[in-house]
């Protein structure tokens, strides 16, 4: 029993591992998921209107203005007070997320 214990321990803990990560896809998912729906349910519109008629060609124009995703996080957070949209700060980040992995695809830190 004794000789075996180890291995049944990291055989524990690849399971655990491994259900452990695929969690936080799942999550990474879901939060981008929620980061778009938010995203199209509030931040369209005068978008769109400033860039003819596609709301996300401010995301994707030469001289877009965020260079990293602290400062996206920080313009999303303005718009989102600006706006009135009342997101929590973990919608805000979802949809610091939803944006980065769509259009800025900043190099992780
Ligand atoms: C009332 C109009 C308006 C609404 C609504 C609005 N924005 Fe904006 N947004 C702007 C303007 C104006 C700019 C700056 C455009 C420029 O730099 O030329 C901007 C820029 C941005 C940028 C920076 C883009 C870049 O250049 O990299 C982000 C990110 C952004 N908005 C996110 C949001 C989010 C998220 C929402 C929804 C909460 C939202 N905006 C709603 C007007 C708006």
């Amino acid at each position: 029993m004794l000789k075996r214990t180890p291995w049944l321990a990291m055989a524990i803990a690849v399971v655990l591992l491994a259900v452990m990560g695929r969690q936080s896809v799942q999550a990474d998912e879901s939060a981008i998921a929620m980061g778009k729906a938010l995203h199209e349910g509030s931040c369209l519109s005068c978008h769109a209107a400033r860039f003819g008629g596609d709301p996300y060609k401010i995301y994707t124009r030469e001289d877009r203005r965020k260079k990293d995703k602290e400062s996206l996080l920080q313009m999303v957070a303005f718009c989102n007070q600006q706006v009135g949209t009342g997101w929590f700060d973990d919608e805000v980040e979802a949809v610091t997320d939803y944006l980065d992995a769509t259009y800025y695809r900043f190099k992780p830190e």
